[in-house]
């Protein structure tokens, strides 16, 4: 797989709040983003129960996402559903270089 990696314009590593979710848009694309335990994580910030904007929810202490709709929780790691109802998070690879923020996207000419 061929990942085309976006600079999160105007993020920087070190100023985004712990814990906090935070809704960006990467080519055409609603990404949540999530800094915990100084890890960066990218996934789909719609919810993929309902649709939800799953920026607007919170953290739990074990670190999942937590739906505001319908309080079903996601690791942000890997996208699981670990209330079980048996949905499937969208992640993106993340990184930091230099203190900046990149998003991998899959890139569709390669798959
Ligand atoms: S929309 Fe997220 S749990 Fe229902």
């Amino acid at each position: 797989m061929f990942y085309n990696w976006y600079k999160i314009e105007g993020a920087h590593f070190s100023s985004l709040e712990e814990n906090k979710l935070t809704e960006t848009t990467v080519s055409v694309k609603r990404i949540g983003l999530l800094k915990r335990n100084g890890k960066i994580y990218a996934f789909t910030a719609l919810c993929p129960h309902a649709g939800a904007p799953l920026c607007t929810g919170w953290i739990d202490s074990l670190g999942r996402i937590f739906c505001p709709d319908h309080k079903y929780r996601f690791d942000p790691a890997n996208g699981r559903n670990t209330t079980g109802e048996g949905y499937k998070l969208f992640t993106y690879p993340a990184e930091v270089r230099d203190d900046e923020i990149f998003v991998g996207i899959l890139d569709q000419t390669t798959v």
